[in-house]
């Protein structure tokens, strides 16, 4: 069942995280649903501008909609993942949406909140929310200075500014994590203090942590040992501490990295092993299952398995 996002995140507030995840073809949709029917646990479906392009945007709908028929006890948004602002109208007019993000967060804060504003009027017309962002991701180095840390940090008085100017629904926040595969360059992690100020700041206000993959390093060591070559020192956000952060606000994590670790181990170490084979449906068989099992493992982690059939009574 598809709800909206607002709803996810009144029921999740300060009680667990919602698992947000990428979908660009139907192995990684099944596993996703699987691992989420596994662990009793709602999610976020996210859809990228590259997903739209790659698959087209017919077909993620298409295997969505295919999806719920085959997990009719699912609960889900569908969500759009760094939007601009036409594609975020796209979204929005396109019926199919819960929410969108827009991301104008590489503009200046005035520019930033008059984006944002423009996209929440079109969206709330039509019973949509909206997650924007305030702050710079990126990798916060160790040796850079305490005051440049901060400032890369999303600045809990500017955030309290922006929601009340743009009136967005929820906040993405840079507290330490970054996208991809390299965040932390040694023992970084996230800066509870920051989200500690920020919820302070707007309270009630579902905080959204981008760049949340852990990349593993057993799973990097596989890639590696099965022909990979990344570079061993991709180190990400501790599952951890997302425990931490469930009780200051932070209601949806993101989590792409990883799954694409999960694909390209799996496939990786299938054709070393039987170089011979051409059969795709068996190296995906095993992509699914091992994708749900990763899944099942993250929502444990956010707190969010075995919700599910809290989420539904509260959602009647
Ligand atoms: O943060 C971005 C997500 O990992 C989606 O990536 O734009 O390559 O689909 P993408
Ligand atoms: P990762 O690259 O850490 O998986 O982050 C994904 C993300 O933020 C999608 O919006
Ligand atoms: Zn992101």
């Amino acid at each position: 069942m598809i709800v909206t996002t607002a709803d996810l995140f009144r029921i999740a507030y300060g009680r667990f995280a919602v698992g947000a995840y990428n979908i660009n073809n139907m192995e990684q949709t099944l596993g996703l649903f699987r691992g989420h029917a596994e662990a009793q646990a709602p999610f976020i479906i996210q859809i990228s501008k590259g997903a739209r392009k790659y698959a087209g945007i017919p077909m993620l709908e298409g295997i969505i909609r295919a999806a719920e028929r085959m997990f009719p006890e699912a609960i889900f948004a569908v969500h759009l993942d760094h939007g601009d602002e036409q594609t975020c109208y796209d979204c929005i007019d396109s019926g199919f949406y819960s929410s969108v993000m827009i991301d104008a967060s590489h503009e200046e804060f005035a520019e930033n909140v008059a984006i944002t504003r423009r996209v929440v009027e079109r969206a709330h017309a039509k019973g949509l929310s909206v997650e924007a962002e305030l702050g710079k991701l990126g990798g916060v180095e160790e040796d850079i200075s305490v005051d440049a840390k901060h400032a890369m940090l999303t600045d809990a008085h500017e955030a309290k500014l922006f929601v009340e100017q743009s009136l967005c629904d929820s906040l993405a926040v840079a507290i330490g994590t970054s996208h991809g595969a390299y965040k932390f360059s040694g023992n970084q992690g996230l800066h509870f203090d920051r989200c500690t100020e920020i919820q302070h700041a707007i309270p009630g206000v579902p905080l959204v942590m981008h760049g949340s993959s852990s990349v593993p390093r057993s799973e990097v060591e596989r890639i590696n040992a099965a022909g990979g070559a990344i570079d061993a020192s991709a180190s990400g956000v501790n599952e951890d501490e997302f425990a931490r952060a469930v009780p200051l606000g932070v209601t949806k994590v993101n989590i792409d990295t990883d799954g694409r670790l999960v694909w390209t181990r799996v496939n990786r170490e299938y054709f070393r092993d039987k170089p011979a084979e051409f059969d795709f449906r068996k190296p995906g068989e095993i992509l699914v299952r091992e994708y749900a099992q990763f899944i099942a493992h993250k929502a444990e982690k956010l707190l969010s398995a075995g919700t599910l059939a809290d989420v539904r009574s509260a959602l009647s």
